[in-house]
C-alpha cells in the first residue's frame, strides 16, 4: 500500500515573557514555508506553533506588573502586535496553535505525569542545586560554567526544595544509540554536542516538580507541586494532536512528528529529555529532531536584557513581509549562526529580489506588450541559444527538492537564484530589441525567446512560492500564468503555459530600496524602540544618609539673576553666567548645561544658587558657586532644567 501522505512539523512554543523579535521569526518562517511546500507536493500536513506560558519566571513578570499571570500571558499572546498578530504579519499559515494554559493541555499533561509515576518512572526525592530562572532549568554544580548557567551565562539561584525526579539516567542508553546509530539528531554536528557533554558525564535524574511557585501544571495527586516547565511544554507536540484529550483527535494520523524545528539551545531538551520521556510513556519517537543556528546581532546572541534586538513589525512594516521572509532563508545556512545586519536584508531586496527577480519579470512582460500587443503568437523558431536555459529551467525542481528534504533553505533558494541569473544572461544572449527590428523575418523567434523567458519565470515562480506566497500570486498574475502552472506538478513539466500566454505588465514586484535612507530611517526607528522601551521616567536614587540641621544652614542658597550669559570658548559644555547676587558686585558662576539651553535665552531670568562654595577654577575662569538645577532622565535620556524662580523675588533674597 502506497505510504499516506502526511506531514507533521512543529516549532518551539514560545514564551510569551518578552515581545518576540526577529530571532524567533526565523524558525517559524522557515517550518512555515517548508509546510506550504509539502502542502504543494500533496501533503496532508499539520503545522503546529505556540505559547509555553507557565513557569516561575511569567509568575515574577505578572506580580511585577501588578496582574494575574494570566492576565499577562493573555495580553502577550492575543494583545495588540502579541505573537498571534506577529504570525498574522509573517503570513504564517499554522494549521494549529497551542497555549500550554489551555484547559485540554493540562489536563493531558497531568495524566501523563501519572502515568510515568504509576510506571515507577517519575519518583519523590529531594531537589538540592541550582536554577537558573530566566532558562528555567536545573543544574547540578558541576554543570555550572564559572559558578553561572552553562545557557545563557546568568546567575543561579540555590534551589533546595522537595520534588519528584525523572529516571532519565534509565534512557542513557537507548538516547545515546538514538543519537549515534540514526538519523533522528540533524545537523549531525550537534550529536557530538549531545554525547560528549551530557550523556557521557553520567545522565542525572531529572527534577520535574516545583513547589516554590505555582503558576504551573498542578501534579494533581500531590498539591502544592507543579510540572516542571519543560515536562509542561514538550508534551505540547502531542496533546495537541489529542493525546490524553477529547479536543482533537489527529493523534493516530500524524504522530510521530516528521520534524521538530528547534534552536541550537534547546536540542538538549528535545533530542536527549524528550525521546526518554517518550520512551518511558512507551510512544513512537518523533522522526527528526532539527537544530538550527542563531540569527546574531554582531556576533552576540539577540537578547532584549542585552537590548540588541530586531523588531519584526518594523522590518515587515518597511520592506513588505515576503522579503523578510525571503531574506531569512536565503542569507543563512538553517544549521549555523548568521550575522543579521540591516545592509544584508537591503542588500538582498535590491540583489536578487529587485534586480534579478523583479527586473525578468518587468523587462520580459514589458517586451511582451511592446513587441506583441501582450499576447503570444503560437509560432515558434527554436535555436541553440535556448538549449542550456531550458535544461536548467526542466531539471531546477528536482535539486530543488533534494536540498528543500535536507531543510538546506539556503541551497534550495540558490538553485532557484542560479536559473534567474541565467535567464537574464538569456536576455543579452538573444537581445530581443535586435530582432524586433524586423519582426516579419524575426517574429517568430522573438515570440520563442519571451515564451522561454516567461516559461523559466514561472518555474521559478512555483518554486519561490512557500517563501513568498504572495508575491509569487502577483507574479503569477503577471506573467498570464493559470491555475494548474502554479502547482508542483507543473514545475517539472517544461512548456505547461500556454503557447499564447497574455502577460500583463503590473506593479513592481519588489521596488528597489534606497540604501542610505532605509538604513537611516531603520536606525531611527530602533532607537525609538529601544528608548520606547526603557523605563519613561527615572530619578536619581534618594540619600540615605541624614544630614544634621546645623550643617544644612552652612550652605548658603540665594536668588541670582542673570545679567549676561556667554559660551565658553573651547568647551561644548560650559556657559558662563554674570549674575546680579544683590550684593552690588557681579558674581560669576560656570555651569555645564550648554547642551540644554542657549545662553541669550537665560539672560533676565531669576535663579537660585549656592553661593558659599570655595571658587573653583574652570577652562582658566573662576566659578563662585553653583546654580541649581533639577535633572532625571527620560526614556534613558538625561534631561536637566535650571530651577526657575518668580521674577518679584529679589536679587539676594536668601532660600531656606
Ligand atoms: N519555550 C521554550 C521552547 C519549548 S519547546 C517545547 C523556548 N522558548 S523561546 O521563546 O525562548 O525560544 C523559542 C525558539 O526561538 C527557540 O528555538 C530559540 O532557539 C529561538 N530563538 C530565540 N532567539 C533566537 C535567535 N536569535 N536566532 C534564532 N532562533 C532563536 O525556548
Amino acid at each position: 500500500m502506497a505510504e499516506e501522505k502526511k506531514f507533521y512539523i512543529t516549532t518551539p512554543i514560545y514564551y510569551p515573557s518578552d515581545k518576540l523579535h526577529i530571532g524567533h521569526t526565523y524558525c517559524t518562517v522557515a517550518a512555515d514555508a517548508m509546510a506550504r511546500y509539502k502542502r504543494m507536493q500533496g501533503y496532508d500536513v499539520m503545522f503546529l506553533t505556540g505559547t509555553d506560558e507557565h513557569g516561575q519566571k511569567i509568575e515574577d513578570k505578572a506580580k511585577d506588573a501588578g496582574i494575574t499571570p494570566q492576565q499577562f500571558v493573555d495580553n502577550i499572546v492575543a494583545g495588540p502586535k502579541g505573537i498571534l498578530d506577529l504570525w498574522k504579519l509573517m503570513n504564517i499559515s499554522n494549521d494549529r496553535f497551542i497555549r500550554t494554559t489551555d484547559d485540554y493541555h493540562v489536563a493531558a499533561v497531568q495524566k501523563i505525569f501519572k502515568k510515568m509515576y504509576d510506571k515507577g518512572d517519575i519518583y519523590k526525592g529531594k531537589y538540592v542545586g541550582k536554577y537558573c530562572k530566566p532558562c528555567e532549568s536545573f543544574w547540578t554544580e558541576s554543570q555550572l560554567v564559572d559558578g553561572k548557567c552553562p545557557d545563557c551565562g546568568r546567575e543561579c539561584q540555590d534551589a533546595e526544595e522537595e520534588a519528584y525526579f525523572f529516571r532519565l539516567s534509565k534512557y542513557a542508553k537507548p538516547v545515546q544509540d538514538l543519537l549515534e546509530n540514526t538519523d533522528f539528531l540533524e545537523p549531525r554536528s550537534r550529536v557530538n554536542e549531545m554525547v560528549n557533554n551530557f550523556i557521557k558525564p553520567g545522565l542525572e535524574d531529572l527534577c520535574v516538580s516545583r513547589t516554590s511557585f505555582t503558576w504551573g501544571v498542578p501534579v494533581d495527586f500531590d498539591p502544592g507541586h507543579v510540572v516542571y516547565v519543560w515536562v509542561d511544554a514538550l508534551f505540547n507536540y502531542t496533546t495537541a494532536l489529542g493525546l490524553l484529550n477529547d479536543k482533537y483527535s489527529d493523534y493516530d494520523k500524524f504522530w510521530p512528528a516528521d520534524v521538530h524545528f528547534v534552536g541550537k539551545e534547546i536540542v538538549r531538551f528535545h533530542s536527549i529529555i524528550w525521546p526518554a520521556m517518550l520512551m518511558s510513556m512507551e510512544m513512537p519517537l518523533p522522526k527528526k529532531v532539527y537544530g538550527h543556528g542563531w540569527l546574531l546581532l554582531d556576533g552576540g546572541k539577540m537578547s532584549k536584557s542585552k537590548g540588541n534586538v530586531v523588531d519584526p513589525y518594523i522590518l515587515a512594516e518597511k520592506f513588505g513581509t515576503d522579503a523578510l521572509r525571503f531574506f531569512l532563508l536565503r542569507t543563512f545556512p538553517f544549521g549555523s549562526d548568521g550575522n543579521f545586519s540591516n545592509e544584508s536584508l537591503i542588500s538582498t531586496i535590491n540583489v536578487d529580489l529587485a534586480n534579478d527577480l523583479g527586473n525578468l519579470v518587468s523587462r520580459t512582460t514589458a517586451m511582451v506588450g511592446k513587441y506583441f500587443d501582450g499576447k503570444l503568437p503560437a509560432d515558434r523558431q527554436s535555436d541553440a541559444l535556448d538549449t542550456e536555459l531550458l535544461q536548467q529551467a526542466a531539471s531546477l525542481r528536482e535539486k530543488y527538492e533534494g536540498h528543500m528534504e535536507r531543510y538546506a533553505f539556503q541551497d534550495a533558494l540558490a538553485e532557484v537564484f542560479k536559473v534567474i541569473a541565467r535567464a537574464n544572461k538569456y536576455i543579452d544572449e538573444t537581445a530581443p530589441w535586435a530582432l524586433a527590428r524586423d519582426m516579419e523575418a524575426n517574429g517568430a523567434r522573438l515570440a520563442t525567446v519571451m515564451y522561454n523567458l516567461l516559461e523559466t519565470t514561472r518555474i521559478c515562480g512555483v518554486l519561490l512560492t512557500p517563501f513568498m506566497p504572495e508575491s509569487m500570486d502577483k507574479l503569477f498574475d503577471q506573467i498570464g500564468a493559470c491555475a494548474a502552472c502554479r502547482t508542483w506538478d507543473s514545475a517539472a513539466v517544461w512548456g505547461s503555459l500556454s503557447a499564447t500566454a497574455a502577460p500583463t505588465k503590473g506593479e513592481n514586484l519588489f521596488p528597489r530600496v534606497d540604501v542610505e535612507q532605509a538604513l537611516t530611517e531603520l536606525e531611527a526607528a530602533a532607537e525609538a524602540a529601544r528608548k520606547a522601551a526603557l523605563p519613561p521616567i527615572e530619578v536619581e536614587p534618594f540619600v540615605e544618609e541624614r544630614v544634621d540641621f546645623d550643617t544644612f544652614c552652612k550652605s548658603d542658597f540665594r536668588v541670582v539673576k542673570v545679567k549676561n550669559c556667554v559660551p565658553v570658548k573651547k568647551s561644548a559644555k560650559l556657559l558662563c553666567f554674570t549674575l546680579d547676587d544683590g550684593t552690588g558686585e557681579d558674581r560669576q558662576i560656570l555651569s555645564g548645561i550648554a547642551q540644554y539651553y542657549k545662553p541669550e535665552e537665560l539672560i533676565g531670568k531669576t535663579l537660585a544658587a549656592i553661593v558659599n562654595l570655595p571658587p573653583r577654577k574652570m577652562m582658566g575662569k573662576d566659578s563662585c558657586g553653583m546654580l541649581l538645577s533639577a535633572v532625571h532622565t527620560e526614556h534613558g535620556e538625561e534631561k536637566l532644567h535650571l530651577v526657575m524662580l518668580n521674577d518679584a523675588i529679589p536679587a539676594g533674597a536668601k532660600l531656606c
